[in-house]
């Protein structure tokens, strides 16, 4: 196991920013609704990006991934079954669950187990297909999904906003007979442009960014003409809190604004400006850094995918500042490692209260998820003398060449096996 060690460190420079996790792991189960061999460009170089591959590999497609280009053809695909031993190393393997019933009328999934930040059922996406048909039963630990007479259009209400779920039904409904309505939807950017790849190959689909999305079924499996992946918002916005917790300037390139308002909007409360160009935006240093409060939400409130790496950057605002986790129950884990390196941050149920400023110094840490490892990351950049940050995997799941992106702006990071140490 690997052991990112991080040193204190001044900052300055530019980030370029990967193309979107979240966006290319539903764009990669989208690929089995493809007839053709398709190039998908700007595809992030992650670790659960491979195993996206990985497990549609072992389904039985091709591929070549080289310098972020991908070319993936699924036409060979001769098994249906998402084993355990992939699914439980991502959850987003569930995104195979649709377009996998939708093509060959059966499936199985393993069904994901709960993680690390909470319970995460998809008893939401089993519902929706059951509604379009599906014949759905949990057995030894898989979803065995069956509609041999092919999903069927209909109205889904999801009761709750699910991203994921959102996007099963979006690819269900390409290959399901006639209309399928669904009513609140997820408006992620990344809902988006799986709505638009699948317009701009021919697709009948209205509703796209709002919650109430409409897809007539296509009938056959889709020409898919070459596209890229949207860069990823939550990368650019960790690289922005860097720039924010160092008070230093920092640039990210590659980006989209709209994509990332509600976390420029947030660091702007937070008394930081920016220099915003088409496809830059730079944070800028601030005399004095305000607290903050901040409730997570669905797009397009704040991302809780940003929330720890804000409250790294909330232990040196000079005041109170307060977080709600409203989507997830357990999403908390990186307060204790924070407070490992010297912040002063109490939990009350789903309130975390940051009191600021506070000193950090660097410490032995646990990266206990994606996001709360980057928290880790950011603190690590202040704090004095060395942070150690152990089960370091987590963060190489979401962030491309993170320490050639961290030392190119002057963070003195280093990887090295905890074997070694
Ligand atoms: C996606 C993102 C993840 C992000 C999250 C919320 C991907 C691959 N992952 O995860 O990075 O943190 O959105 O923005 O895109 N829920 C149910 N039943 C369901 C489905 C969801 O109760 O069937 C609940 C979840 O437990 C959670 C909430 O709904 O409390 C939102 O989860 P959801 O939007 O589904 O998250 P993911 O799609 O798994």
């Amino acid at each position: 196991m690997k052991t990112l060690i991080v040193r204190q460190s001044s900052i300055l420079g530019t980030v370029p920013i990967s193309g979107a996790k979240n966006a290319a792991l539903p764009l990669l189960a989208l690929m089995i609704l493809a007839k053709n061999e398709v190039q998908i460009g700007n595809v992030p170089n992650v670790a659960d990006i491979n195993t996206m591959l990985k497990l549609l590999k072992l389904l039985g497609s091709e591929f070549s991934f080289v310098n972020n280009n991908l070319t993936i053809n699924t036409s060979q695909i001769s098994s249906t079954t998402a084993t355990y031993d992939i699914v439980k190393t991502m959850r987003a393997s569930i995104l195979t669950l649709a377009p996998l019933l939708a093509r060959f009328g059966e499936c199985k999934v393993s069904l994901p187990g709960g993680c690390a930040i909470g319970l995460r059922p998809v008893d939401l996406h089993l519902k929706a297909l059951a509604k379009m048909g599906a014949d759905i039963k949990i057995e030894n630990g898989y979803i065995h999904a069956v509609a041999k007479e092919g999903l069927k259009g209909c109205e889904i209400v999801f009761d709750k906003i699910t991203v994921t779920g959102t996007e099963n039904i979006i690819m269900a409904a390409v290959l399901a007979d006639g209309v399928t309505k669904i009513l609140n939807a997820a408006k992620e950017p990344e809902v988006v442009q799986l709505c638009e790849v699948l317009r701009d190959n021919g697709v009948e689909i209205a509703g796209i960014g709002t919650s109430s999305i409409t897809i007539r079924g296509y009938g056959e499996l889709l020409e898919i003409a070459p596209f890229d992946v949207i860069p990823d918002r939550i990368e650019a916005g960790t690289y922005l809190c860097a720039g924010a917790i160092a008070n230093s300037k920092i640039t990210v390139e590659n980006v989209v604004f709209e994509h990332m308002e509600n976390i420029v909007n947030k660091l702007k409360e937070m008394n930081f400006d920016f220099e915003i160009t088409s496809n830059k935006i730079t944070i800028l240093p601030t005399t004095n850094i305000n607290p903050v409060n901040i409730i997570t939400s669905e797009h397009p409130g704040f991302p809780t995918d940003m929330q720890a790496q804000f409250m790294a950057v909330a232990t040196q605002a000079d005041g109170v500042s307060t977080i709600e986790e409203k989507l997830f129950e357990n999403r908390f884990m990186h307060v204790a490692e924070l407070n490992r390196l010297g912040a002063n941050i109490k939990i009350n149920a789903k309130v975390a209260t940051i009191y600021g400023p506070t000193k950090l110094v660097g410490a032995d840490v646990m990266a206990t998820d994606l996001r709360a490892s980057s928290a880790l990351v950011l603190g690590g950049i202040i704090a004095e003398g060395e942070t150690r940050i152990h089960r370091v995997y987590h963060l190489f799941r979401g962030y491309e060449n993170l320490v050639e992106k961290l030392n190119n702006i002057g963070v003195d990071v280093e990887l090295i096996d905890e074997e070694a140490q």
